[in-house]
């Protein structure tokens, strides 16, 4: 009666607060959180042809050609953390390609968690935003703001984090959601994600455990 791990897709607009979720998420599930951007990020870094290319999107807020992500995203699913502990897909699929990709492969998520939010927040939070580069904490300058003067000087800023390059990933966002949502209606939840960070998490949480109890019921009754 062993019960299957989580699988989990999140999904949002840019700084909706999928990254800050994940955190929390993971912290509770111990669920393995692979990042779309996370993985084109240490792509770029590691100076790879591959990276090159995605860069070239990714500097104008359009969406990497499937196969440089797809690639990515496959190899760390198929790695033994991720089928052993469940996992957390955060920022994929995010086209309609992406999604009959993973399914083709037989990656079917338990759930597809939609943050909503307003788009003025959305501008507010990207502006705001700092990376700790130790810790790979995400923090805002007025909404989780560092906690020691130490952290606080090493922090850096994505390159695509202007008010000008969100309006640009927000088109794209919108150009897409609704083709991805289709595939995933019976299963999504959508999370009002206005709200402070804890109160987000907190509508994740019970969804989260509503889903694990109600599998659990389904094992008992068999
Ligand atoms: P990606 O890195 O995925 O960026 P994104 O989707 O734009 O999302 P973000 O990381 O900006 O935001 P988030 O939702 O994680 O918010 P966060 O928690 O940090 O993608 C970057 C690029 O890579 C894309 O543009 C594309 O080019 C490419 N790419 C990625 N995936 C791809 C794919 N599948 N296919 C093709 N290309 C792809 O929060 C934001 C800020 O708000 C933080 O400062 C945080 O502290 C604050 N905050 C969070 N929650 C709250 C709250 N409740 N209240 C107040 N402040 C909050």
């Amino acid at each position: 009666n062993k019960q299957e791990p989580l699988k989990v897709i999140i999904s949002g607009a840019p700084a909706s607060g999928k990254g800050t979720q994940c955190q929390l998420i993971t912290q509770k599930y111990g669920l393995v959180h692979i990042a779309a951007g996370d993985l084109l990020r240490a792509e770029i870094s590691s100076g790879s042809a591959n990276g090159k290319r995605a860069k070239e999107y990714m500097e104008k807020g359009q969406l990497v050609p499937k196969e440089i992500v797809f690639m990515m995203v496959k190899e760390r699913l198929l790695q033994s953390d991720s089928q052993e502990n469940g996992w957390l897909l955060d920022g994929f699929p995010r086209r309609l390609s992406q999604a009959t990709a993973l399914k083709e492969i037989g990656f079917q998520p338990d759930i597809f968690i939609l943050l909503e939010v307003a788009e003025d927040n959305l501008v507010e939070r990207v502006v705001g935003r700092r990376l700790d580069p130790v810790t790979g904490r995400i923090y805002h300058l007025k909404y989780s703001p560092p906690e020691t003067e130490e952290i606080a000087a090493r922090l850096t800023q994505r390159c695509d984090d202007t008010e000008e390059m969100v309006k640009l990933r927000l088109q794209t966002h919108h150009q897409n959601v609704e083709s991805v949502l289709s595939m995933y209606e019976d299963i999504t939840i959508k999370i009002n994600g206005n709200a402070s960070k804890e109160d987000v998490f907190s509508q994740i949480d019970t969804a989260l455990t509503t889903l694990i109890e109600q599998r659990n019921a389904t094992l008992g009754s068999m």
